[in-house]
């Protein structure tokens, strides 16, 4: 089909020894940048969920706000920020994940969703999946249901995205870096 996720994929740019040596660090911004991929990377999102009967969109801090505001912005829906600690300045609901050393912490506002909402979780990336699952916690904690998590890129080798997949957590990646 002259793939679409073969022309996004081409759009990332792969950065190596970035944040640290070993690291081939996949960015997003040339796929942000040129305003027909950015499009595409919209239309995708939002032709997957525009019949999915969703109450609200999900982003997690800081590049899942980017693509999650505007698909919620095009699917007519609202979108809530799943935040790193301590920028929330309401009252937060809280969750500690696992990171390669040390740990991390993400809040929601309290009164974010409400019991029974149908939520789509975006983020750019999966790695260890540590991220989603917190945020999908944080949400279920709410009494959300989690409809699906969303990203841009899977990097499968590292597990996340079959862990993720594994507890019940269906997944949609647009692209994988192997
Ligand atoms: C990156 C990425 C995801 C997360 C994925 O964010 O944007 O949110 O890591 O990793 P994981 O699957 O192993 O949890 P980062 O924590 O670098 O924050 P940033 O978006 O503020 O740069
Ligand atoms: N790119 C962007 N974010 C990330 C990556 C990456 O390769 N690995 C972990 N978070």
């Amino acid at each position: 089909v002259g793939n679409v996720a073969d022309y996004l994929r081409d759009h990332i740019r792969t950065v190596p020894d970035w944040p640290q040596p070993g690291v081939m660090f996949r960015d997003i911004t040339p796929l942000l940048h040129n305003p027909r991929t950015l499009r595409v990377l919209i239309d995708v999102f939002v032709h997957r969920y525009m019949e999915a009967k969703l109450d609200l969109v999900a982003g997690i801090d800081a590049r899942g706000f980017i693509l999650g505001a505007i698909v919620a912005y095009e699917l007519n829906l609202g979108f809530v920020p799943i935040r790193k600690k301590g920028k929330l300045p309401y009252q937060t609901v809280t969750e500690e994940y696992e990171l390669e050393y040390g740990s991390a912490t993400v809040e929601i506002h309290a009164d974010a969703c409400k019991a029974g909402d149908r939520v789509l979780l975006i983020d750019d990336l999966i790695a260890t999946g540590g991220t989603m699952m917190a945020g999908r916690r944080l949400l279920e904690r709410l009494g959300a249901e989690v409809v699906e998590g969303a990203a841009i890129v899977d990097l499968p080798e590292l597990g996340g995205s079959a862990q993720l997949l594994a507890s019940g957590l269906p997944l949609f990646t647009v692209c994988r870096f192997d």
